[in-house]
């Protein structure tokens, strides 16, 4: 008796893959499930000094390559529909290794004007004053805008897919064209939209990143990150960023990121199908000053929403504000029972925060109504709909006085 092996993975549909992907049959123990390997070392040939040191097939340092993520890659990049993965302790990690990967002095990028926080610093400032990249930070709703930015030194196009946290929506399959003709690769940060949602490769893209914080392993308990793409690109990911920067995930987070993604099909249909009941619910209510959301037809880019996640759903996140002022925002979420104020996103509880109306890269990057009343981000969880909307009218009815 044996499991799909790396080959077979492949072919299974995608309830399937979650269930049977990484997990093996332990030779020692018989055990129906991965156990975790939590050694630093692997046992040596019998003669090791021919051994490729950097080697990331075969374990022999945990560094390079271990048991766990061995497992947790195969599935991964199974799930996206690429032919290799790189899996790293943080999903900023992963982004770092991509960029330190790809780019040296000189090279330019073309990079959502809003992104996560840390993709924002590293192409505004650190990349750019340490290593000389040049990075312009584009309107990814503006496809023309993403044309014209490209130069004979642009080596690689990054974004998001829903951008975090405006949920503007990138046009992928148009961005891989653009990536094409410049001759620059595309790499798309995920983390919104993970499969079998959406899967960017399948459109093109050349390297497709999650921080498996988020959806993936879905539980809120461990950090992780991921790059899958073609053989060769991340043979390159893994012999530059993973074996000589490091950063790699530890065996039990990855068996916990493993374990968590069993259920990533069933949880992404329940936390969407909510997310949507919830903002139509935010969108009707007159003390709500603005709500953003693919899934709302007043989104603009509702249409190209629609049509690239194939009428699947529009994502488990949101931004909003109640009308007043930043303290009117603190009052909501101090008033909230179920609803949890706390960072990250894609959990099993829903999740709420005040980020306020500008990140590090300034309040100019967002829309109006971000900048003028700020804005809270909320992830819906596993929690039913009802009690969650509930939850929403109790707090706005204390925050503004039952009517
Ligand atoms: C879209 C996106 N990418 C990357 C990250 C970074 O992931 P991590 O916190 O696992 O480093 C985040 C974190 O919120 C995110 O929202």
């Amino acid at each position: 008796m044996s499991r799909p092996d790396k080959h077979e993975l492949s072919t299974l549909s995608f309830n399937t893959l979650s269930v049977h992907g990484g997990n093996e049959i332990d030779k020692t123990s018989g055990a129906i499930r991965t156990p975790i390997v939590m050694a630093n070392s692997y046992l040596l040939p019998y003669d090791p000094s021919t051994m490729d040191w950097s080697d990331t097939e075969a374990p022999s340092y945990t560094r390079n390559s271990g048991h766990n993520q061995i497992c947790l890659q195969r599935k991964l990049a199974a799930m996206e529909g690429g032919k290799d993965a790189a899996v790293f302790a943080t999903g900023v990690a992963a982004l770092h290794a991509v960029f330190f990967t790809f780019l040296k002095s000189g090279d330019h990028v073309i990079v959502g004007d809003v992104t996560y926080e840390a993709v924002w610093r590293l192409f505004a400032e650190l990349l750019p004053q340490r290593y000389k990249i040049e990075a312009t930070f584009v309107d990814m709703g503006d496809m023309e805008a993403v044309r014209a930015a490209v130069r004979p030194n642009t080596k690689l196009i990054h974004t998001e897919t829903i951008a975090n946290p405006t949920t503007k929506v990138a046009d992928i399959a148009t961005l891989v064209s653009i990536a094409r003709q410049a001759g620059a690769l595309l790499s798309v940060d995920s983390t919104f939209t993970p499969p079998p949602f959406f899967r960017p490769l399948a459109l093109g893209a050349d390297l497709v990143i999650h921080s498996l914080t988020k959806y993936i392993n879905g539980h809120g308990d461990a950090m992780g990150g991921v790059v899958v793409g073609s053989k060769e690109l991340i043979h390159h990911v893994k012999a530059d960023a993973l074996v000589d920067l490091g950063g790699t995930i530890s065996p039990f987070n990855a068996w916990l990121i493993t374990r968590g993604s069993v259920t990533l099909p069933l949880r992404l249909k329940q936390q969407f199908a909510t997310a949507q009941v919830v903002a139509d619910n935010l969108a009707r209510d007159e003390r709500v000053a603005y709500v953003t959301y693919p899934g709302l037809e007043s989104h603009d880019q509702h249409q190209l929403a629609k049509a690239q996640f194939a009428g699947k759903g529009y994502g488990g996140v949101m931004a909003f504000a109640v009308e007043g002022d930043p303290d009117a925002q603190n009052r909501f979420v101090s008033n909230l029972k179920v609803i949890t104020s706390a960072v990250s996103l894609g959990h099993d509880e829903t999740l709420i925060v005040h980020v306020g109306g500008s990140g590090r890269g300034g309040a100019e990057r967002y829309p109006l109504n971000f900048q003028k009343y700020g804005h809270l981000r909320l992830s819906i969880g596993l929690e039913d709909p009802e009690d969650l909307i509930a939850d929403i009218k109790n707090a706005l009815d204390e925050t503004f006085g039952r009517s």
